[in-house]
């Protein structure tokens, strides 16, 4: 068996990757991408971000985006569109600038209404709000809250609906893995929306997490099916495990569990359609330049070699 064939099997959609442009010259990456029906599904790392698709006013580049839709067209593969509305990777004209209530609408729905009709048709689901939350579950200071409070994320959700009524419309966010006050306002955002009739239709979880530190499985359980009962389905979205380095056998032990763990926990929740991993292979992850440090989150090494970890996964299937 292999991830997407076992987890499919149990009965989850998919197990996919992260994925970006700088590893398509790379045979052995691409050999394992999209052999061996491990992946399903990829997600692009930064390519539908909206510094990459309107890095100026009304200036749209799909380019780069495009080449990984059409890599999941090409390997038969489920896309994730990620994302249209973040705080990060967010061009400095649209962070910085000087916006009335009225004109940065204008400017939401521009952005959102022309990416998603763009990829019509191409997106399982779209992250339409991403790491809205603070941590102490107040909502992030960022442009759009600071300019629309709690409104943008009803005007982004509206815009994506209009724009592809097939797309599963999704909240993702991090920290948000394990029931506590960040939780709870996630499943806050799912509610305003519900209660206005405004469509979404699941709550993606990040899911970096680090060795020793992944919530248990009843821990995860519970919080999952604290969303699923507000009448969404749930994901796990961008889940890797990093430890400090050096590796050591006993760190690739725990990370094994930890991995295991996770798939265990979605797989345990009824709605839980599947999980994403960000990035399968060390060589591309986001970890080591992020948390200095800290790496080998990934289910493979930077030479594509499984680590225990993938095996982890299986296991959990
Ligand atoms: C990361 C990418 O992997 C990096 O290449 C980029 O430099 C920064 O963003 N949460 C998210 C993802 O929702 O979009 C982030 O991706 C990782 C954290």
């Amino acid at each position: 068996a292999q991830l997407h064939g076992a987890a499919k099997t149990a009965g989850l959609l998919y197990f996919g990757t992260e994925t970006e442009s700088v590893s398509f010259g790379d045979a052995a990456y691409q050999a394992a991408l999209k052999g061996n029906n491990d992946f399903g599904q990829i997600t692009p790392g930064n390519s539908m971000k909206w510094d990459s698709i309107q890095p100026a006013p009304n200036t749209f580049s799909f380019t780069a985006g495009d080449a990984i839709a059409n890599l999941a067209t090409a390997n038969n593969q489920l896309l994730r569109c990620h994302n249209l509305v973040w705080h990060q990777q967010l061009p400095a004209w649209v962070s910085g600038g000087n916006w009335t209530a009225a004109s940065l609408t204008a400017v939401l729905q521009n952005h959102i209404t022309t990416e998603v009709t763009h990829y019509k048709g191409n997106c399982y689901a779209w992250d339409v709000v991403n790491e809205a939350l603070n941590d102490n579950g107040t909502f992030r200071n960022d442009v759009f809250f600071n300019t629309l409070g709690m409104e943008y994320i009803k005007i982004a959700f509206q815009a994506a609906a209009a724009a592809d009524p097939a797309a599963k419309l999704y909240y993702n966010d991090f920290g948000t893995e394990f029931p506590g006050v960040k939780s709870t306002a996630a499943q806050g955002i799912v509610k305003m929306l519900k209660a206005a009739s405004i469509k979404i239709d699941g709550v993606g979880f990040q899911a970096h997490f680090t060795v020793g530190g992944t919530p248990s499985v009843a821990t995860q359980v519970t919080n999952m099916q604290a969303f699923t009962a507000l009448g969404v389905e749930v994901a796990i979205t961008e889940l890797d495990i990093r430890m400090t380095l050096p590796q050591t056998d006993a760190l690739l032990a725990q990370q094994k569990t930890d991995y295991q763990t996770t798939a265990a926990a979605c797989l345990a929740t009824k709605n839980c359609v599947g999980l994403t991993v960000w990035d399968f292979d060390d060589k591309y992850s986001w970890i080591e330049s992020t948390f200095p440090g800290t790496g080998s989150g990934d289910l493979m090494d930077a030479t594509v070699t499984k680590k225990p970890a993938y095996f982890g996964v299986l296991q959990a299937f």
